[in-house]
């Protein structure tokens, strides 16, 4: 696994970016207004990382995140994407994305709803619980104490343990939550969403998430 593509190039995906050259992938970043408009990042990735569209962000990575607003995802290339890993960080914010019923109600959950637009691709929830800025702020090597955990979801068994190995060289432990309908856990208004925790810890928040409807 060489390059990282990424679709969506605001708070996360410019994050992920720096994380992933500085631990020596390339890096191929999109966002929706065109490869231009990301000239500054790119001067500030440097040689590893080229300007591209979604898609062929998605046609360059041997793993590719989407990391843009939720309401968008219907936007995210499907054909380019089949047989690979796709990362997805994001979350549902009604004000921002609008209301889905199928998310209000809970019937099923964000990475669910990528998967579904992406039927042949390896969906693996991830990086959705903690504020961009401490991407770059949070890690630390392997076995240190009060490592910062982050949770993954995903139905692939060898994806997430290629996502469990990422993680864990951008600096972080990982818990593996289950299934992506499981994902739900780490959604936002629960206990591990937002603050830094152990693996330990964010184990008892997953255990501790309650349902919308039961708040
Ligand atoms: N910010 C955080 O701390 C944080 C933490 C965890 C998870 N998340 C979640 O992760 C996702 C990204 O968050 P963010 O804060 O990074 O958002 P952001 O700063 O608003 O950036 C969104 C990015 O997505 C791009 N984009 C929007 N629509 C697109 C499309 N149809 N195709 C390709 N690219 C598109 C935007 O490009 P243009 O600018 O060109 O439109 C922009 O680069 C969200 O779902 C968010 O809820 C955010």
């Amino acid at each position: 696994m060489k390059t990282i593509g990424l679709i969506g190039a605001g708070h996360i995906g410019s994050q992920l970016a720096r994380l992933a050259v500085k631990n020596g992938y390339d890096v191929v970043i999109s966002n929706s207004r065109g490869p231009e408009t990301l000239a500054d990042l790119i001067g500030e990735l440097g040689p590893r990382a080229r300007a591209a569209t979604p898609d062929e962000a998605a046609k360059a990575g041997d793993i590719v995140v989407v990391t843009i607003p939720l309401k968008n995802v219907g936007d995210v290339p499907v054909a380019p994407l089949a047989g690979k890993i796709v990362i997805d960080t994001n979350n549902y914010y009604p004000q921002r994305d609008g209301h889905i019923p199928e998310l209000d109600n809970e019937s099923t959950t964000t990475a669910e709803l990528l998967q579904a637009h992406l039927p042949a691709s390896k969906v693996v929830k991830a990086f959705n619980h903690i504020y961009a800025a401490q991407l770059t702020t949070d890690g630390k090597p392997a076995g240190s104490k009060d490592r910062r955990a982050l949770v993954i979801a995903g139905d692939d068994a060898g994806a997430k343990a290629t996502v469990t190995a990422l993680l864990d060289q951008f600096g972080f432990d990982t818990v593996d939550a289950g299934p992506l309908k499981e994902g739900w856990r780490i959604q936002r208004d629960t206990p591990g969403y937002g603050p830094r925790r152990t693996a330990e810890e964010l184990r008892k928040d997953l255990a501790a998430a309650r349902r919308y409807a039961d708040h």
